[in-house]
């Protein structure tokens, strides 16, 4: 494995491995070439480092001498979701909780930073719809980098007080996050900044590759037969299958076919669910509602490619409402002592969706992708959740008790 240039997935067109945001020739985004050629061996990821540098090898940029742990989240397997939903499968979670930041966003900005640095940038910089505010701040932070984040002014409090605890200048925009790009696209031209999912982008979305290949390693070297996993702009749910499949290419992971790819969406942000269920090539933006906020991209940046992986593997890619997504959050930490933020309710609420429609077969391999913290959306599930207010006496402990629980 070996990167070698920048192409345009619109056009073809190459380029040098450089900190470019699009294709000069037709606009279209860029992606990372790769000589698949060179075998890696399995003693060779064991060996490595307990973080996604173990990955090196299918990473556009030599691993860094500084930086924070991210990577090698833990892999759960979720027998009581699956007796829940009816289940005869081997069901996991794949939990990105454990990442420095709460979220797989570690992931992507570990790479884009390191490629930041190995280019001479002086600061980092994002467009965020949450998640990657704090991941930026937080990698700033250790790397003793200036980091300016871009963020639309109504997020969870959470996520836009964390990114500025790590000394990050947080900028909270007045707009969705789609203007919230469009700014940034703007400042990326001029400013002496790595914006790590704009002109890092390319190097960015390498990262979401380590999550497949991890997950392979913890299945002892296989695919899973099934994936649940969100969309926003759409890179994770499509690098997912890139990471299994590079893994495959590489000798590492067992041969076998590609793994059904299930994409998911917030009702009130759907618009690359709304194209697969209509049949379209092309994603027509909407402007996000809904308490998704982390998946809230109503112009998807590969919505399109996120539509041909779900063909091309015979998934699909669905909404959940919001009640669905409060539903799913509050069955996962149920079911398996995980709690999840929004993202994770619209995958779990998804995989129900597919167990009730009867199409996940006994005996599959089936990992559901959480990718975020619930206690950065407490907000969404305070609502559904009840405690009880007692005086500090043993008494009113039994008679809360003697009474009938509410539903
Ligand atoms: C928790 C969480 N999950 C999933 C995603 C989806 O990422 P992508 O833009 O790669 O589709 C995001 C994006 O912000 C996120 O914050
Ligand atoms: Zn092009």
């Amino acid at each position: 494995m070996k990167a070698t240039h920048l192409a345009c997935k619109g056009c073809g067109a190459t380029y040098p491995l450089e900190a470019l945001f699009a294709c000069d020739r037709c606009f279209g985004p860029l992606e990372v070439g790769w000589d698949e050629s060179e075998p890696v061996a399995r003693d060779r990821i064991a060996a490595g480092p307990q973080t996604l540098w173990r990955f090196a090898d299918f990473l556009p940029v030599a691993p860094p001498d500084r930086g924070l742990p991210v990577g090698c989240s833990p892999l759960i397997r979720a027998d009581r979701l699956a007796a829940e939903l009816g289940l005869d499968c081997e069901l996991y979670v794949k939990t990105e909780t454990s990442n420095p930041t709460h979220s797989f966003k570690d992931r992507v900005v570990a790479v884009a930073a390191a490629k930041a640095v190995e280019l001479g940038y002086g600061a980092l910089a994002c467009a965020s719809t949450g998640n990657l505010a704090g991941a930026t701040a937080a990698a700033g932070a250790a790397l003793g980098l200036p980091a300016y984040i871009f963020v639309p002014a109504d997020l969870e409090r959470e996520k836009i007080i964390a990114a500025a605890a790590y000394g990050a200048t947080v900028f909270a925009v007045d707009g969705s996050y789609d203007d919230v790009n469009r700014l940034c696209s703007e400042l990326a031209y001029d400013r002496p900044w790595a914006f790590v999912n704009v002109n890092m982008r390319a190097y960015y979305a390498e990262g979401s590759k380590t999550i497949a290949l991890e997950t392979a390693e913890q299945l002892g070297w296989r695919a899973p037969d099934r994936v649940v996993a969100p969309i926003a702009s759409g890179s994770l749910y499509t690098k997912i299958l890139q990471g299994f499949e590079q893994g495959r290419a590489a000798g590492l992971i067992e041969p076998g076919p590609a793994p059904v790819m299930h994409g998911s969406q917030g009702e009130g942000c759907a618009p690359v669910a709304a194209a697969f269920a209509a049949g379209d090539d092309a994603v027509v933006p909407v402007r996000p509602t809904g308490i998704a906020k982390s998946l809230a991209i109503g112009n998807p940046a590969d919505g399109v490619y996120a539509l041909g992986v779900a063909r091309r593997t015979g998934g699909s890619i669905e909404p959940a409402s919001d009640a669905e997504i409060v539903e799913g959050m509050q069955l996962l930490a149920r079911t398996t002592g995980i709690f999840t933020e929004t993202a994770g309710g619209v995958t779990t609420a998804v995989l129900r969706k597919l167990a009730e429609r009867g199409e996940i077969e006994a005996g599959e391999t089936v990992v559901v992708y959480i990718t975020g913290d619930g206690l950065k959306t407490v907000e969404a599930v305070a609502p559904a959740v009840e405690t009880i207010a007692i005086p500090a006496d043993a008494d009113a402990v039994d008679a809360a008790l003697a009474e009938p629980i509410a539903t």
